[in-house]
């Protein structure tokens, strides 16, 4: 019997997508914990179940739906990854960017990728957006470590310019018109899942991180790696360990989401409009 090759798979997800959705997606947006309501939002979208797609991962985590939505906002056909899998739920790598690669693989320009994360920049506050300057990989680990497979992308490539200038220039333009504030910096990336000790994020700031979280730093690679742009926004779900005198807890995450979602969802209509 042989085994499928990491390309293959890949393409019998974007044949099964395919198969579904009619038009393809220009851009995709990977929605983080508990921000998965704008894929509700959108009106006739078609609606995929992760399970029914081959090799696709489903992420175990409350706050996370494993569902693909594919619909036309403001003329432009999008996909929408509601829910992703992580590193911390024992999923290896290569599955972790599944979705970001077949995304690619049917042809997406752009990738948008949100995250909850914690405010190590002492200028925040729960609460806050953040476009993601660029990032600092801490997970031990990358996804494109392996045998490389040059129809996916080169074997070295370039990570000068992992978020696009373009999109975060766009994205701030898209705040400052909608009255939405929008912070910037740098997303340090750990594998989790614990949260990390108030001396952890003291060494992070010190290293020029302003937030951190537990994903986003795969996917940008793997999308970079295929040529595809990417723009990384942040929700400041709470500030980072030891910041205030205060334990973290995952359901304060899933509480400011939800509080934040009016302007989360604001701004990345007021985006996908621009692009
Ligand atoms: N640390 C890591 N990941 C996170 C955090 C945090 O404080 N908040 C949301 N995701």
């Amino acid at each position: 019997m042989s085994v499928d090759t990491l390309f293959e798979r890949i393409e019998a997800a974007a044949q099964a997508v395919r198969a579904r959705v009619g038009e393809l997606p220009q851009t995709a947006v990977v929605l983080g914990s508990g921000l998965g309501d704008f894929a509700d939002a959108l009106p006739g979208g078609i609606v995929i179940p992760y399970s029914d797609l081959p090799h696709w991962p489903v992420s175990s985590v409350v706050g996370h739906a494993g569902k693909l939505v594919v619909a036309t906002l403001h003329g432009r056909r999008i996909a929408v990854l509601a829910g992703r899998a992580h590193v911390y739920e024992g999923h290896d790598l290569d599955r972790v960017v599944f979705g970001a690669r077949v995304m690619a693989r049917l042809g997406v320009r752009e990738l948008i990728l949100t995250n909850a994360a914690g405010g190590i920049n002492t200028g925040f506050a729960s609460g806050a957006l953040m476009v993601i300057d660029d990032h600092i990989n801490l997970m031990g680990s990358n996804p494109l470590v392996g045998p490389n497979d040059e129809r996916l992308g080169p074997r070295f490539p370039d990570m000068t310019e992992v978020y696009s200038t373009r999109l975060r220039k766009l994205a701030h333009n898209v705040a400052t018109n909608s009255g939405i504030a929008l912070a910037r910096g740098v997303y340090a990336g750990l594998h989790g899942p614990s949260y990390e000790t108030p001396a952890e994020i003291r060494f992070l700031r010190t290293v020029g991180a302003d937030a951190v979280g537990m994903s986003t730093v795969p996917e940008a690679i793997a999308a970079r790696h295929m040529g595809v742009e990417v723009l990384g926004i942040s929700c400041i779900t709470n500030m980072a360990a030891g910041v205030l005198p205060q334990p973290l807890v995952h359901a304060e995450v899933l509480e400011t989401a939800q509080r934040v979602k009016g302007a989360f969802i604001g701004l990345l209509e007021g985006i996908i409009e621009r692009l």
